[in-house]
């Protein structure tokens, strides 16, 4: 495989694509959290092809490889709340964050908590593998469909315009568009 990156095993790319191709051509600010081998900052270098568009990866083990100009890595842990402000203050605002990292409740909240006023309006923050707190015998992941509800009941106050939740035993994933939008009744 091109990418070395668990998202197109999980069948996440496809997913993506539908979202974000209206992007592709237009200069995008990205971070994720989680970067592992790299493989999914190479994808969205190549994805996101605007010679204005800014790739950023954040994770305590940074991998060796090399990656192209416009792709740059921060070493650092998503639980140092410190680090994540000072990083959307040098590199910030984002059209797209996205936490693939540990998938653990406090870390994802931290994140969450920390970042959602440094996505752009129209911006996306996606939650990647939430379902992992419905794993049973994982106790490590226990609060994370939790965490993805209490969001979802945050969505008047927070400012989100649009949701999109996939949730499959083998996939999952939340994304919440930023923007204005009146959550109010329907004329029927
Ligand atoms: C699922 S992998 C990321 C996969 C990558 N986004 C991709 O699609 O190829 C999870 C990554 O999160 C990182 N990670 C786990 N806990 C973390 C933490 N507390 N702070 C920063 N990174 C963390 C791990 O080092 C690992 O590289």
């Amino acid at each position: 495989m091109k990418y070395n990156t668990d998202k197109f095993a999980h069948g996440l790319i496809e997913i993506y694509e539908k979202k974000f191709n209206h992007l592709r051509e237009k200069p995008i600010n990205l971070l994720e959290i989680g970067v592992a081998k790299g493989g999914s900052l190479k994808y969205w270098a190549s994805f996101f092809n605007h010679e204005r568009s800014k790739i950023l990866g954040l994770d305590r083990h940074i991998p060796s490889c090399e990656f192209s100009e416009n792709v740059s890595l921060i070493n650092g842990d998503q639980n140092d709340i410190k680090l994540l402000k000072q990083t959307a203050s040098d590199h910030g605002p984002f059209n797209i964050i996205i936490d693939d990292a540990s998938h653990f409740t406090r870390e994802t909240s931290n994140c969450f908590n920390s970042l959602w006023s440094e996505i752009k309006s129209d911006g996306y923050y996606v939650i990647e593998d939430w379902g992992v707190g419905y794993f049973p015998g994982k106790s490590e992941y226990n609060g994370m469909a939790e965490l993805i509800a209490q969001l979802l009941c945050q969505v008047p106050t927070l400012g989100v315009s649009d949701i999109y939740l996939e949730a499959s035993p083998l996939r999952s994933i939340l994304f919440l568009k930023k923007g204005k939008a009146k959550w109010g009744p329907l004329n029927f």
